[in-house]
């Protein structure tokens, strides 16, 4: 009997304990708001801006936050193909399915505006096997304004300039072999 009643007083002394904290914890609940906004200050003035998760219009940079943005499928809501068809002379990307988001969708000739993004689907039979994207995020006429990020399986090629996509995708709009213009072959309108 003793070292059962000393077990259970000294449970209650223990939950007395933790009824104290959690009211001391309560009332100083005020804090959490300013710390969260100091938090995001710091965020914002940071290595970590906004840009880094993109938004419905325009893809992130860097491989997982592009995966991540790819896996939400905004880009299924700008204006794509139909349906995937085989690559077009000089494609490198096989069966594939082009969106052009609203800024490059609407543009008219000449240097695309910066934001200007593109998504393909690449196709390995009926499946997505991987992804190619585009986006323009600095203004000018040359291939390192544009960012460009390819995956197809696990390997990834990504940058800002990529040689081997600017490589090819300069020559569009050289002639009436290449279509499109200013590095972008499939304007989906
Ligand atoms: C040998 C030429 C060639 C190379 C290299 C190439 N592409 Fe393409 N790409 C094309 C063609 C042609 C299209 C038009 C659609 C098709 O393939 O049928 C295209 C389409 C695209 C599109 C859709 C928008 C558009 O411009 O039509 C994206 C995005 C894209 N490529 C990204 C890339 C990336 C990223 C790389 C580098 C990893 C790359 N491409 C390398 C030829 C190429």
């Amino acid at each position: 009997m003793g070292p059962l009643l000393y077990f259970t007083s000294n449970r209650s002394s223990v939950e007395n304990v933790w009824a104290h904290m959690r009211k001391s914890y309560r009332s100083r609940l005020w804090i959490l708001p300013l710390v969260a906004a100091a938090l995001s200050w710091a965020c914002g003035n940071g290595s970590s801006s906004p840009s880094d998760s993109g938004d419905p219009q325009t893809p992130p940079t860097g491989r997982a936050n592009v995966e991540a943005w790819l896996a939400k499928r905004f880009y299924q809501m700008w204006t794509c193909e139909p349906q995937a068809h085989p690559a077009r002379p000089f494609g490198a990307h096989g069966q594939n399915r082009v969106c052009s988001n609203d800024l490059l969708s609407s543009a008219g000739p000449g240097e695309f505006p910066v934001g200007a993004a593109s998504v393909k689907e690449i196709y390995g039979g009926s499946q997505i096997s991987g992804y190619a994207v585009s986006l323009h995020n600095a203004p000018g006429i040359a291939g390192n304004t544009w960012y460009w990020y390819e995956r197809v399986g696990s390997g990834t090629t990504a940058g800002e300039g990529a040689s081997v996509c600017v490589g090819c995708h300069q020559q569009a709009g050289i002639d009436s072999e290449h279509p499109g213009h200013d590095f972008v072959y499939t304007q989906v309108r």
